[in-house]
């Protein structure tokens, strides 16, 4: 019997209560793969601020450090977004990622057959095939740059700098490249190298780092092109490699191809097989407490820190199968039922559980 410990940071709006369905889905996935989980759960985000004033206590860094993995819901809603950027909710988050050291955020995209008519897209772009992996830098960029407020002869002016060096360029590219080998072997790499410094320094870099890796092909695409690519032919894509806030907005904009942000997992790897598992989407305030949010994305981040960081592939792969059958048999949340019958978050994670195997 295998023991692991498990950070569960819950979060706010939808996020407990979704992760309780993942949660769920890994204690079932462990009965049927002998493992043992004690999951530690701990605040942060606007649930810390209401309990202990701040978004990310030093409590919740040392919980997540000492486990195995984390597995997180979503952060942020109304209530807290009249606060400074610095005690925002969403700084837990972004605190987490930079002090847990993880800079590769996977975002896979694929459409479920049984969705594609939850897919905006025409059946016949659909059926060209839809498999992509986002592989976003998470540590760097804008989200961490420099930031301040001055006058300026416009008024008083903010600023945000964006700032990649050649180290953190080439360790996401490393990771991009070698998930490429594992897949179709295509790297398209994603910029705004035509306006952007430090877009022309990624390019640069990614293009140098493309030699020692003979068997994958490399491409370029502005960023306003590679998300007129996604609609247009989400095929052409394998593993889009990209900067922290574009690869934020391209991961929306693929989520919604797959039918719905209530499908798409996420991984947040650094060195070594420690990780932190979330579903791109957020935490839903427009939809809280209302048993609609769809509980697949955080489900299929437990399958992913299964996967990732616990390398037990076989219980991934039950989970995932599990989700699978649940649209087989026809059932549908809300946002992917399109005014027909839903099931509600909790009816989701008990039949996907029953039919993890
Ligand atoms: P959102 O992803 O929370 O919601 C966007 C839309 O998608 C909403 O209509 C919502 O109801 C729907 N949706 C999202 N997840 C769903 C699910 N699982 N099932 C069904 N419908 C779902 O994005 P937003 O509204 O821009 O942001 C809301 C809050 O979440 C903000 O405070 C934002 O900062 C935060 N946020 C947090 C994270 C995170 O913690 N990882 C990610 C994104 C946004
Ligand atoms: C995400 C979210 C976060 C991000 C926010 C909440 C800080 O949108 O994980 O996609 O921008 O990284
Ligand atoms: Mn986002």
């Amino acid at each position: 019997m295998m023991h692991y410990t498990i950070a569960v940071v819950p979060g706010d709006g939808i996020g407990p209560e979704v992760t309780s369905q993942a949660v769920a889905a890994m204690k079932k996935a462990g009965e049927k793969y002998g493992m043992e989980f004690t999951f530690n759960t701990v605040k942060a985000g606007g649930a810390a601020i209401d309990e202990f004033g701040e978004c990310l206590p030093q409590h919740t860094i040392d919980v997540c450090k000492s486990s195995d993995a984390v597995l997180l819901g979503a952060v942020g809603g109304p209530k807290w977004d009249a606060l400074p950027g610095e005690q925002r909710p969403e700084k837990a988050l972004l605190g987490l990622r930079k002090s847990l050291g993880l800079y590769a955020n996977l975002r896979p995209a694929m459409v479920f057959p049984e969705l594609a008519d939850a897919s905006p897209l025409k059946p016949e772009i659909l059926s060209q095939g839809l498999d992509l992996l986002i592989v976003r830098e998470l540590t760097g960029g804008i989200y961490f740059g420099e930031r301040g407020h001055k006058e300026t002869d416009m008024g008083y002016a903010a600023y945000d700098i964006e700032q990649y060096s050649v180290g953190e360029i080439q360790r996401i590219a490393k990771i991009a490249f070698s998930m490429a080998q594992k897949r179709r072997g295509k790297v398209s790499s994603v910029d705004k190298a035509n306006v952007l410094d430090t877009s022309r320094l990624w390019r640069k870099t990614v293009a140098e780092m493309s030699k020692d890796y003979p068997d994958v092909e490399l491409n370029n695409f502005y960023v306003d092109n590679a998300s007129m690519q996604l609609v247009r032919d989400p095929s052409q894509f394998d593993v889009i490699l990209t900067s922290n806030l574009f690869g934020d907005i391209l991961s929306d904009e693929a989520s919604q191809i797959t039918g719905s942000i209530g499908m798409l997992p996420s991984a947040s790897l650094g060195e070594g097989n420690f990780g932190m598992y979330e579903p791109v989407h957020g935490s839903a305030p427009d939809i809280a407490g209302t048993g609609k949010a769809n509980p697949m994305a955080a489900i299929l981040s437990a399958a992913m820190l299964l996967r990732f960081t616990l390398d037990q592939k076989e219980a991934a792969d039950a989970i995932e199968n599990a989700v699978k059958q649940f649209l087989k048999d026809g059932y549908r949340t809300a946002d992917l039922a399109g005014g027909a019958d839903a099931c509600s978050t909790e009816e989701t994670g008990r039949l996907i559980c029953e039919r993890i195997q």
